[in-house]
C-alpha cells in the first residue's frame, strides 16, 4: 500500500469510483452548465469552421483548375505537351520524395520494434467515455501515431485492450490497417504476463516520480478522455493490478495554472521528446501549452477539455491532411501503375 494510505482511504477511493460508475448523472450544478454551454457553443463553432475550411479547399480547387484549364487554353499544342510533361514531371518528383519519407519512417517504425522504448496506451475503458469522447480519444491516437512516426527514434507504441467501438473506430482511420504498432485486443496485463514487474503505469496520483525513462520499463498510459471525472482510476487500477506507478516530474520543472493531468497525446508527446533530447524541462515546455504553465501572461484556469483545443484541432486537421493525401497518391499511384 502506498505511504501514508490507510486502509480507509484506499477503501473511500474504491468506493469513490464504484459509485460514480453505478450511480445515475446527478442533476447538473451551475458552474457544470455553464460548462456544458461553453463545451456545446465551441462544437458549433468547431464545425462551421470546418465547414468553412471545406469550402475553402474546394473554391481554391476550382480557381487551380481553372487557371490550369487557362493556361492550356492559351498555349500552343508545344507548349501545351510541354505543360502536361512537366506537370507529370513535378508530380512523380513529390510522390517519389513522399514515398521515400514514408519508406524511411517505416523502417525508423520497425527498428524500434526491436530496441524502441515500450509505450502501452490502455484501451479498457471505452465503456466510461461519451461518444465524443472515445472520438477525441481516437484522434489523440491517430496524432500520438504521426508524432512517433516523425521522430528520429520512436517508441514501439501498443494499443492493449482493443476492441468493441473503441476498435470499430481505429479500424476506420485511413491506413490504420498500415501502422507499424501493437495491436493487441488482450489487456496489457495478460500481454505482458511474464513481465508484470517491468510495467510502469503513469498516472498523475502517483506518489512515485519519474526520475528518467528506463529502456527495460513498460509505460502505460490510459487511454482515456474523461475530464478527469474518474479520479484516480487508473491509479486504482495499478494498485489491484499490483504494478509500479509513477507521475510525471512536472512540479519539479514548472508550476501548472491547474491540474496536472495530461491529455493522452500531450502524455506521449513528453515522452517522446524525453527520448529525444534526454531532458525534462525541455520536453514539458515543447508540449505544455502556455496557457498550462503558471508562468505566461495567458495565466488562465483551463483544465483538459477546453486547454489547447486550437492547437489540437489545428494538428489533428494537419494529419487529416497528411493522410488525405497519402490515401490520394496511392489511389494515383494504382491508377499510374
Ligand atoms: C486524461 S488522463 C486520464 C485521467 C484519469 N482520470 C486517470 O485516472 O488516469 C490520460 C492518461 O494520461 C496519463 N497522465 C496524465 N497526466 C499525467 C501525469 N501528470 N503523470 C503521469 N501520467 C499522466 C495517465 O496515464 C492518464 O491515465
Amino acid at each position: 500500500m502506498e505511504e501514508g494510505k490507510t486502509m480507509a482511504d484506499e477503501e473511500e477511493v474504491v468506493v469513490e469510483v464504484e459509485q460514480q460508475q453505478q450511480q445515475p448523472c446527478p442533476p447538473l450544478s451551475k458552474n457544470a452548465q455553464k460548462k456544458l454551454l461553453k463545451q456545446q457553443r465551441y462544437e458549433v463553432k468547431k464545425a462551421e469552421k470546418k465547414a468553412l475550411l471545406k469550402e475553402q479547399k474546394k473554391r481554391e480547387g476550382e480557381r487551380k483548375r481553372k487557371e490550369w484549364e487557362e493556361k492550356l487554353a492559351s498555349a500552343t499544342e508545344e507548349e501545351k505537351q510541354q505543360l502536361i510533361e512537366s506537370r507529370k514531371c513535378l508530380r512523380k518528383e513529390r510522390m517519389d520524395q513522399r514515398s521515400d519519407e514514408k519508406g524511411k519512417k517505416m523502417q525508423r517504425l520497425t527498428n524500434a520494434k526491436e530496441n524502441g522504448q515500450n509505450v502501452v496506451i490502455d484501451l479498457e475503458f471505452d465503456h466510461l467515455m461519451s461518444s465524443s469522447e472515445l472520438h477525441s480519444l481516437v484522434q489523440q491516437i491517430m496524432y500520438c501515431y504521426a508524432v512517433n512516426g516523425r521522430c528520429s527514434s520512436p517508441a514501439h507504441l501498443w494499443l492493449t485492450g482493443c476492441q468493441g467501438e473503441m476498435q470499430a473506430q481505429l479500424q476506420r482511420l485511413p491506413g490504420f490497417d498500415k501502422w507499424v504498432v501493437e495491436k493487441e485486443n488482450r489487456p496489457y496485463i495478460e500481454a505482458f504476463q511474464d513481465q508484470k514487474e517491468r510495467l510502469v503505469y503513469l498516472t498523475a496520483d502517483s506518489e512515485t516520480t519519474l526520475d528518467v525513462l528506463d529502456p527495460k520499463h513498460i509505460y502505460i498510459i490510459g487511454g482515456l478522455v474523461d475530464r478527469n471525472r474518474w479520479k484516480g482510476l487508473t491509479m486504482k487500477k495499478a494498485e489491484d493490478q499490483g504494478i509500479q506507478t509513477a507521475k510525471l516530474p512536472i512540479g519539479t520543472y514548472l508550476k501548472m495554472s491547474s491540474s496536472q493531468v495530461l491529455t493522452v497525446n500531450q502524455v506521449v508527446e513528453i515522452l517522446l521528446k524525453y527520448l529525444e533530447t534526454g531532458d525534462w524541462k525541455t520536453s514539458f515546455f515543447a508540449v505544455i501549452p502556455q496557457r498550462k504553465r503558471c508562468e505566461g501572461d495567458n495565466d488562465i484556469e483551463q483544465d483538459e477539455d477546453t486547454e489547447g483545443k486550437d492547437d489540437h484541432e489545428k494538428k489533428i486537421r494537419d494529419i487529416e491532411l497528411e493522410e488525405e493525401k497519402d490515401d490520394q497518391e496511392s489511389k494515383r499511384q494504382c491508377i499510374e501503375s
